[in-house]
């Protein structure tokens, strides 16, 4: 029997990669236009902009090992990017020897690579959930998907919630996972420029609105234009998260007018709401979790930490506790 994932982003891709290894039968849905979730840069006539993942960092030696396979197929290169810090003494360079990583040509690359011929359904939301005891059914809109035999939610936690809401009652430990909320949300804002704004590639913004700011042409890869991508605070974007774009824009180019001490004239502006970006600091990491009784397994950045490395842990490690 098959085994469904839903979610093509990297912890469904990784969990997908490592199950077909092992001989599984996969097949992935997602609701996106293509594979990558979060991890997915947009395709613009200008090129390629990062509006979600920046860049990744490995601290484990699995995800070394990964990235040094990525870095040799040429699917990932080395983003060193001049680095500053805007804090409560101002703007200054702050540069470190930490090795960062970004997809080629797009933040997506690693997704697409885990997922090589693996069966994928893109545009497929799955909104409904069936149990018999023994198979999934899943749907889309209506329409049957198939049975399988195990299923894996790679998805983020308040949407893994309301697909799972119906089964809640019959397990205390689901229950527990969507008691408290995983993950903040954070908006976004790309602001193209005439000139050149700064000597820096990005800036870590501390105690402030917003939190990140990067030039995409320091990229490699990415538009080549004068873009720069801002990324709010979670409390920020918490706090306007229905806000209107025209408000969040003009938020984005006081705060980029602040930061940089200069006026900001842009000449075009892209916004996205991310309404599932960052873990809660106090969220509980568990890894993975596997639940026999109910052939369910789930990953995800929100149940190991945040961040591209923990998605793909998580990923890999419910790949190994599937009890198949
Ligand atoms: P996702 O990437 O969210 O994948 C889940 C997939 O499930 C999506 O493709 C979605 O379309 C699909 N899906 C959801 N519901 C359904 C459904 N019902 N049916 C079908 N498909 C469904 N991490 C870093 O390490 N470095 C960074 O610099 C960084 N910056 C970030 C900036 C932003 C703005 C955001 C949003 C995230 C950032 N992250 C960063 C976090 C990183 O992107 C995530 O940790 C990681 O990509 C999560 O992977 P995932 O597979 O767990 O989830
Ligand atoms: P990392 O090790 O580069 O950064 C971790 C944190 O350390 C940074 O957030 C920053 O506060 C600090 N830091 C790192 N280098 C610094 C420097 N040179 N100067 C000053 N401060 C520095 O990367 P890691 O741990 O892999 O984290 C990924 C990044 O993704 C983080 O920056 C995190 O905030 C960001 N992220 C953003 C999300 C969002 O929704 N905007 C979601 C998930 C992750």
């Amino acid at each position: 029997m098959t085994i469904a994932i839903i979610g093509a982003g990297i912890a469904g891709a990784a969990c997908a990669a490592r199950l077909t290894r092992q001989g599984h039968q996969i097949v992935v849905f997602d609701k996106g236009r293509s594979a990558g979730g979060r991890m997915s840069s947009k395709r613009t006539e200008q090129g390629y902009l990062d509006l979600g993942a920046q860049y990744f960092t490995a601290r484990s030696e699995a995800f070394q090992a990964q990235c040094h396979q990525w870095l040799q197929a040429g699917t990932i290169s080395r983003w060193n990017g001049s680095l500053a810090v805007f804090d409560d003494s101002g703007l200054h360079p702050s540069p470190d020897d930490t090795e960062r990583y970004i997809g080629q040509p797009a933040m997506q690359a690693p997704v697409v690579q885990l997922l090589g011929n693996i069966s994928l359904h893109c545009n497929c939301p799955v909104d409904q959930l069936q149990f018999d005891g023994n198979h999934w059914q899943l749907f889309s809109k209506g329409i049957a998907l198939g049975s399988f035999s195990q299923l894996v939610l790679a998805i983020p936690q308040q949407q893994a919630r309301q697909l799972l809401q119906p089964f809640l009652p019959q397990s205390p430990k689901l229950a527990t996972l969507f008691a408290a909320t995983a993950l903040l949300p954070c908006w976004a804002v790309n602001i193209q420029l005439e000139q050149p704004l700064l000597p820096y590639d990005a800036i870590f913004v501390k105690n402030h609105p917003l939190s990140w700011l990067a030039r995409q042409a320091a990229k490699p890869g990415r538009c080549r234009a004068e873009h720069w991508l801002l990324h709010f605070s979670p409390a920020f974007s918490a706090q306007h998260l229905e806000a209107s774009i025209d408000v969040i824009v003009e938020q984005a180019v006081i705060a980029l007018q602040h930061i940089s001490g200069q006026p900001i004239k842009a000449v075009t502006t892209l916004c996205h709401r991310w309404r599932y970006a960052q873990q809660a600091p106090q969220y509980p990491v568990s890894g993975a979790v596997y639940l026999p009784a109910l052939a369910l397994g789930l990953a995800g950045d929100w149940l190991n930490g945040g961040r591209v490395e923990n998605a793909w842990l998580s990923g890999v490690q419910l790949a190994q506790e599937l009890v198949l």
